[in-house]
C-alpha cells in the first residue's frame, strides 16, 4: 500500500507535519512541492496521495497551486490534503484544491486543517511559547487521529468559512505577486553573506551579487528567507523589526532548504 507525501514548508511546519505522518503510514514517501516543480516530476502514482502545506492568504500556496494543475495523478487513488496554519477553518484552500483535482477526473477524500503557529510576522508577532506548546501537543493528539484515518481510508470533510471574502483577499494577494518583495529589506551591516536565504527560496527568487540578498520579483510570499536568516538581517519593510523569527523546533534549517540552489 503505497503512499505518496507532497509537501510545501516555509518554516517547518508543514514538514513536520509530513514527517510525521510519514513516520505513522508505513513506507509512505516524501516529495518536496518545488523540487518536484523544479525537476518536472509530475507523475503521481500511490495508492493513497498526500498534499501537506500552509494556508497562504486564506487559500493555496502559489507554488501548491501550481503544483496541484501540472500533477497527473494515475488511477483512483485516496486522496487527502492537510493545510497548516495559524487560524483554521476559513478560506478556500481544500474548494479550490478540489476544483483542480477534478478537472482532472479525481476528488479530495478528506481534507483537516492543523493549527500550529502563523509565521505570517508582516501582521503579528509569533505567538508566546506557551501558546506553542499548547498548539503543538493538540496537533500531535490531532495527528495521530488523522493518521489513523488515512490508514482506513475515512472520508473526511472540513469547514471553510466566509468563502467569499476569502477568496477575494486571496485574488487580490495573488494580482500584486509581483510586487510583493518590494518589501524585503536587507541590513548589509548585519549580514555575514551566509547564503541561507537564497538556498531556503523556493521560487529561485534570490541572488546575491554582492554577498548580500537581492530580490527578483518571482516572490511567492513564503517568508522563508526572512526567517530563515540566522542574524535577522532581513526584514519586511518596518513591519517586522522587533518581532520573532520562526522554525518549527523539530526542523533543522538544512531540512528547508532547495536542492536547485
Ligand atoms: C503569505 C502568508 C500568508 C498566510 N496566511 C495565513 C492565513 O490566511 N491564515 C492562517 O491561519 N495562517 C496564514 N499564514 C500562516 C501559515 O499558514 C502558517 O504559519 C503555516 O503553518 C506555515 O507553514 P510552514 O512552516 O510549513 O511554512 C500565512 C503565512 C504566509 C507566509
Ligand atoms: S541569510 Fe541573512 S546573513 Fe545569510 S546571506 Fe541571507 S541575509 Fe545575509
Ligand atoms: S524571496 Fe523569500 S519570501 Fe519570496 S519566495 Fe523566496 S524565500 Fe519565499
Amino acid at each position: 500500500m503505497k503512499t505518496v507525501i507532497y509537501y510545501f514548508s516555509a518554516t517547518g511546519n508543514s514538514l513536520y507535519v509530513a514527517r510525521t505522518l510519514q513516520a505513522a503510514l508505513e513506507g509512505a514517501e516524501l516529495r518536496s512541492i518545488p523540487e518536484a516543480l523544479a525537476e518536472g516530476r509530475f507523475d503521481a502514482k500511490a495508492d493513497a496521495v498526500g498534499f501537506v502545506f500552509p494556508l497562504h492568504y486564506m487559500g493555496l500556496p502559489l507554488q501548491t497551486e501550481a503544483f496541484l494543475e501540472r500533477l497527473a495523478i494515475t488511477g483512483s487513488p485516496y486522496i487527502f490534503a492537510i493545510a497548516t496554519c495559524g487560524v483554521p477553518y476559513t478560506g478556500t484552500p481544500f474548494v479550490d484544491a478540489e476544483e483542480i483535482l477534478s478537472r482532472k477526473g479525481q476528488q479530495l477524500d478528506a481534507t483537516w486543517y492543523l493549527r500550529l503557529v502563523s509565521n505570517y510576522i508582516p501582521m503579528r508577532d509569533i505567538a508566546a511559547d506557551w501558546r506553542i506548546k499548547i498548539r503543538a501537543w493538540l496537533a500531535g493528539r490531532k495527528l495521530r487521529n488523522i493518521a489513523e484515518a488515512i490508514r482506513k481510508r475515512e472520508l473526511h470533510s472540513t469547514w471553510q468559512l466566509l468563502q467569499s471574502p476569502c477568496r477575494r483577499i486571496h485574488q487580490e494577494w495573488k494580482e500584486r505577486r509581483q510586487r510583493i518583495d518590494e518589501n524585503f529589506r536587507c541590513d548589509t551591516g548585519r549580514c555575514t553573506s551566509c547564503g541561507l536565504c537564497q538556498r531556503v527560496c523556493p521560487a529561485e527568487n534570490i541572488l546575491r551579487p554582492d554577498g548580500h540578498p537581492v530580490w527578483q520579483h518571482r516572490c511567492t510570499e513564503c517568508l522563508g528567507c526572512l526567517h530563515i536568516c540566522p542574524v535577522e538581517a532581513i526584514d519586511y519593510g518596518d513591519k517586522t523589526k522587533g518581532r520573532k523569527r520562526y522554525r518549527h523546533k523539530d526542523i533543522a534549517p538544512k531540512d528547508l532548504l532547495h536542492k536547485h540552489t
